[in-house]
């Protein structure tokens, strides 16, 4: 007999962030077309950035990504070779489609570099057909023939048929871009039709294609216009919650405005063959391309067979295909697959590694997975290597109820969907949840897990929320997030830019954001440099004189209440900082406010700063900057209504760190019912 589910109920609409295919290609030709392009609901995400980035090196003049902004395209003739090497970060499809761009540019050369994932995967295809059309492509590295770092120099290109035999877009891609670059005309032919927004998109544009069966053959030199876009929601990102809603209990969730080309709904029919009710509403053209909203509804799951033409259709689903089938009747097949070992992780071992020590019974087949569905709670940690996909898949198995899964790396969200800890939490109706956990399980301290413990710790200059908020997680074993540290890490980018800080602008500073990134250590969110922790260098005097001109900046603060926000919705959170309890976290689970007498907080910093008991006309200066600070941030600094104000000037530490931890614990129990 198969054990009851805790209830886990979705509810509500979301529009989940930009596809990301569309908008590293509406970047692109936006740059290289000769006018102005509005660009509207890109993804503002690390591999988005990467993209912008690189472009911005080569001369374009591109703005900051924002939900709605021009590029002012100067054609082709913009482009130069960039100084220094293009960071592509993490993403494959910047690095591939800039490589076919730069092909086509003759004389003009770039190095192309990538963290550590994205320097493990194959270049090879796209450097065969670049170099076969007469562009130069070179790898660095002796031992490895096709990986970054490589050089890319451009050439006057020829015509080619080139067949694409993994049906991969972004090889498809570069090959259009480089003839389109360079006045050549191309055939791409493929076994299966990969994603076809460039296609859809040079169409757009007035470039003439002709599309058949097999492939796509562009006749040579052809003219680019200046079309405005609309990206829609991501249907890879929208299939994390369309999962999520399949494996609820009850409840709908409703998914606008998701991108709907057929190219990219393979997981959504997948889905529907194991069971799930997904309605299609308000379908409508945007762009060339079909968009809609998915009314999805929870549903009794069985298992299925994943291959063939599904798989270029799903690929990037596929580990959350994988992680619903481990919740579904049956065993699902999944081949034909064997791209998924050369993705950001090689997600084939990913997945089985990581179900299978959730307890799933999972098979590992050379070009795929067979998994036996359970209904069995799932329980372990996961190793998501750094890549995004696997951390959201497991984010979703996280969020069912008897599941206890902790994922190492939940800040690796940022790659592709940085508000997804956030979307997941909101999906879920906390509150029927906790009522019908509380009818039905009664005592089951489990049943119904609400979304993630914040405890809010804000409080005046020098109140201590630093040091208390890192004492109170200590104890209760939860994470600490320093909204401050999130600052200094931009702080730290920023003086380590061109850029001098008496001319920093909001754009020039939020354009070094997706440098930052944020992982879990044992005690604390900790924001990451490049991926690098950066700790004492975030804590060294240049920083500390530059943060607050970067703290000041709305579009950082913004920036910083996301990070803490997401941060906040993957994991228990001790959070300190302003605007915490109003801004960030208006709905903690507690709030407290630290109050002291000004004299009393001027001689604890002075304390601190000068490691010695300070004298009172030293204290009383303090005082003074206090106070006048005071008055300044009066406004950021209001406790929030429902805050409990602890005046700490006569309390110790110790004992305002004990009465917090009380308070918290109390809380804890309200929200895990009886
Ligand atoms: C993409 C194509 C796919 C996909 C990737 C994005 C694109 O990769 O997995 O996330 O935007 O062209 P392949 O082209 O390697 O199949």
């Amino acid at each position: 007999m198969s054990p009851v589910r805790s209830p886990l109920v979705v509810r509500g609409a979301i529009r989940v962030p930009g596809d990301k295919s569309m908008s590293h290609r509406a970047l692109i030709l936006a740059a290289m077309t000769n006018g102005s392009t509005r660009i509207r609901d890109i993804l503002v995400s690390a591999d988005v950035y990467a993209t912008a980035g690189a472009l911005r090196a080569m001369g374009v003049d591109m703005p900051a990504l924002s939900a709605d902004f021009v590029v002012h395209g100067r054609g082709l003739s913009s482009f130069h070779s960039p100084e220094s090497a293009l960071d592509c970060g993490n993403s494959g499809t910047t690095t591939r489609l800039l490589a076919g761009l730069v092909a086509g540019l003759e004389g003009r050369v770039a190095r192309f570099e990538g963290d550590a994932s994205l320097s493990r995967r194959p270049m090879g295809r796209v450097a065969v057909p670049l170099r076969e059309m007469g562009a130069r492509i070179e790898f660095e590295r002796p031992d490895r023939h096709d990986s970054l770092p490589m050089r890319v120099t451009g050439g006057a290109l020829t015509a080619i048929t080139c067949e694409n035999t993994q049906a991969s877009a972004q090889v498809k891609g570069a090959v259009l871009l480089a003839a389109l670059a360079s006045g050549a005309g191309v055939t791409v032919r493929e076994p299966y039709r990969s994603r076809d927004h460039t296609e859809r998109m040079l169409t757009a544009r007035g470039v003439h294609l002709i599309v058949t069966a097999d492939g796509v053959t562009m006749p040579p030199a052809q003219r680019l216009a200046a079309v405005d876009v609309e990206v829609p929601a991501d249907p890879s990102s929208a299939t994390f919650l369309v999962a999520l809603a399949a494996l609820a209990t009850a409840g709908v969730l409703r998914l606008e405005q998701v991108c709907l080309n057929p190219t990219r709904t393979g997981a959504f029919e997948v889905l529907e063959r194991m069971g799930v009710r997904i309605d299609r509403e308000e379908v409508r053209t945007v762009g060339g391309e079909p968009i809609g909203t998915l009314v999805v509804s929870p549903a009794a799951l069985c298992a299925t067979s994943i291959g063939g033409a599904d798989i270029p259709r799903c690929i990037d689903e596929l580990p959350i295909l994988a992680c619903v089938a481990a919740c579904a009747v049956g065993e699902t097949w999944i081949t034909g697959a064997g791209e998924l070992r050369v993705k950001e992780s090689d997600r084939i071992r990913s997945v089985v590694d990581n179900l299978r020590q959730l307890g799933v019974e999972v098979h590992e087949l050379p070009d795929g997975m067979r998994i036996t569905g359970t209904q069995a709670a799932l329980t372990g940690h996961v190793l998501t290597h750094g890549d995004h996909r696997i951390a959201m898949a497991f984010g979703v198995l996280a969020a069912m109820p008897d599941n206890r899964i902790t994922i190492d790396d939940p800040g690796c969200v940022s790659v592709s969907y940085p508000t997804f800890w956030r979307d997941l939490a909101a999906a879920v109706d906390h509150t029927a949840v906790d009522r019908t956990a509380g009818d039905r399980n009664a005592g089951d301290r489990n049943a119904g897990r609400p979304s993630p413990l914040v405890i809010a710790i804000d409080g005046p200059a020098a109140s201590g929320k630093s040091s208390t908020a890192q004492w109170v997680a200590q104890q209760l074993n939860v994470h600490h997030v320093d909204s401050g540290a999130f600052y200094r890490a931009l702080t730290l980018v920023a003086l380590e830019s061109q850029v001098l800080p008496d001319q920093w602008t909001p754009d020039e500073v939020m354009a070094l954001a997706p440098r930052i990134t944020w992982r879990l250590t044992d005690r604390s969110v900790l924001p990451l440099v490049d991926g690098h922790v950066r700790d004492d260098a975030m804590r060294d005097t240049p920083v500390t004189r530059h943060v607050s001109r970067v703290a000041q900046m709305a579009a950082v603060r913004h920036w910083v209440n996301e990070q803490v926000r997401s941060a906040g919705s993957a994991t228990d959170v001790v959070v300190d900082g302003r605007d915490i309890g109003t801004a960030v976290f208006p709905t903690a689970a507690l709030k407290v406010f630290l109050v002291a007498d000004p004299w009393e907080r001027a001689r604890r910093r002075l304390i601190q700063r000068l490691g010695r008991r300070p004298n009172d006309p030293e204290i009383a200066e303090e005082t003074e900057a206090l106070v006048a600070r005071d008055a300044l941030d009066a406004a950021q600094s209001a406790p929030a209504r429902d805050a409990i104000t602890i005046d700490t000037t006569t309390v110790t530490q110790e004992e305002q760190v004990e009465r917090i931890v009380a308070l918290a614990r109390a809380a804890r129990e309200r929200r895990q019912g009886p």
